[in-house]
């Protein structure tokens, strides 16, 4: 495998942290979670970081976060799924990284986050609401490299796929 960082983007609920983990671990490289080291950064949880500073303040410590560890090396970075919101961060990862973008249906994005109360933008959101926001980020996700439909598939389905296909990747 070359030297570039494996940078997995996507929308909520897609798998990029569940996938991003197992494959650090098939590959015996770090691992990064840009929202983990943005919690760990402030000591609160992205919740709270939304409801006390605003989502400006939780990009910009995004931001921040994507361009310190977007210099590392043969890593495995799992992206906030609005980290396409900003070019920046896109070029910065672009830098040292194969982008690849795991996707899903709504139907299936809602019924793996429905239960999780750590995500403040969808709080709220019933089915056609997300899939409203899936389609409004839909050409933001386009600056991937690969693209990987994670909507049948188990984690460690999708993470051997993504392997197969890495390992023969320029
Ligand atoms: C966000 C996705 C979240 C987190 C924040 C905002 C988004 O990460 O960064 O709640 O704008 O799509 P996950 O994609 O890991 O849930």
């Amino acid at each position: 495998m070359n030297k570039k960082n494996i940078v997995l983007i996507g929308f909520m609920g897609t798998g990029k942290t569940t996938i991003g983990k197992i494959i650090s671990e098939k590959l015996g490289c770090i691992f990064f979670d840009t929202d983990y080291e943005i919690e760990k950064r402030c000591g609160i949880s992205i919740n709270d970081i939304f409801t006390l500073q605003g989502e400006k303040y939780f990009r910009d410590l995004e931001s921040e976060v994507v361009y310190e560890i977007s210099g590392a090396s043969q890593v495995v970075i799992s992206c906030g799924g609005g980290v396409v919101k900003n070019d920046e961060n896109i070029k910065n990862l672009k830098r040292n990284g194969i982008i690849i973008c795991l996707t899903a249906d709504a139907e299936t994005v809602y019924r793996r986050i429905i239960n999780q109360n750590d995500r403040p933008l969808i709080k709220g959101m019933n089915i056609d609401d997300i899939s409203r926001l899936i389609n409004e980020r839909k050409k933001l996700y386009t600056v991937a490299d690969i693209f990987i439909d994670t909507t049948n598939d188990s984690p460690l389905s999708v993470a051997d796929k993504l392997l197969d296909i890495i390992i023969s990747y320029e």
